[in-house]
């Protein structure tokens, strides 16, 4: 497939077949969310696999009952690290910035003035929070791309789904769920708006 067919083919399924999803596959599609790129190169997420029957049951009760989560083999959870852990003189950032070429004393300045623009606009824990979404974007396409359908999940409770995986609010912040599988539907045709609509260039 080429990453065009694997867009394409890619559909939002709310219902899958029961066959399992092969670990090599599943490691494969986490492959290409650990390869999606983070805003200083900071990978302050994890990616919480979920395929316990009696987690997938709680997973779908915390989605408020849609299907999808409940028919899937496996979903994956993206998650972001609260704000604490973003303070550029914490040991997670000076960590992650020491992994880098350059000094972590050049990499903690050039990071602390978006941090402190984040902080000053209240917007520290949804930056977090939507790095994740390009992972899940990555993951979904490359599933497809495998035959394995998939569903971007943001209809969820969040305190809920922190309790079934054992973690603590103030630590963790969930982007999305995202249930994988063998479809068990036919796919739906793409609704889109058009580029003219959509795109101005300047
Ligand atoms: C950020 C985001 C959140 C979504 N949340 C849900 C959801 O909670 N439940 C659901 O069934 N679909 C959800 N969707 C799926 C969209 O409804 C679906 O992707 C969209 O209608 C386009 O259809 P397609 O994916 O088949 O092209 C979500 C999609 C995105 C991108």
């Amino acid at each position: 497939m080429t990453f065009l067919e694997a867009m394409q083919s890619r559909f939002a399924c709310k219902l899958y077949s029961d066959e399992k999803i092969a670990e090599k596959d599943l490691l494969t599609i986490l492959e290409y969310g650990r390869l999606t790129p983070t805003s200083f190169g900071l990978e302050l997420w994890s990616f919480h696999v979920v395929e316990n029957p009696s987690l997938r049951k709680s997973l779908y009760t915390a989605c408020f009952g849609q299907e999808s989560v409940l028919s899937a083999p496996l979903s994956i959870i993206t998650l972001g690290r609260t704000c604490p852990y973003l303070d550029p003189d914490g040991p997670l950032v000076q960590e992650r910035g020491s992994r880098f070429p350059g000094s972590l004393s050049d990499f903690v300045e050039d990071y602390r003035p978006y941090y402190d623009f984040l902080r000053g606009k209240g917007c520290l824990e949804s930056w977090s929070r939507s790095q994740g979404y390009l992972a899940v974007a990555n993951m979904m396409t490359g599933a497809a791309d495998l035959g394995i359908q998939s569903c971007a999940i943001e209809g969820f409770d969040e305190d809920l789904v922190l309790a079934l995986l054992g973690l603590d609010r103030e630590d963790w912040t969930v982007s999305m769920v995202i249930p994988f599988g063998y479809p068990g539907e036919i796919a739906r045709p793409k609704i889109r708006a058009s580029l003219e609509e959509l795109v101005v260039r300047h």
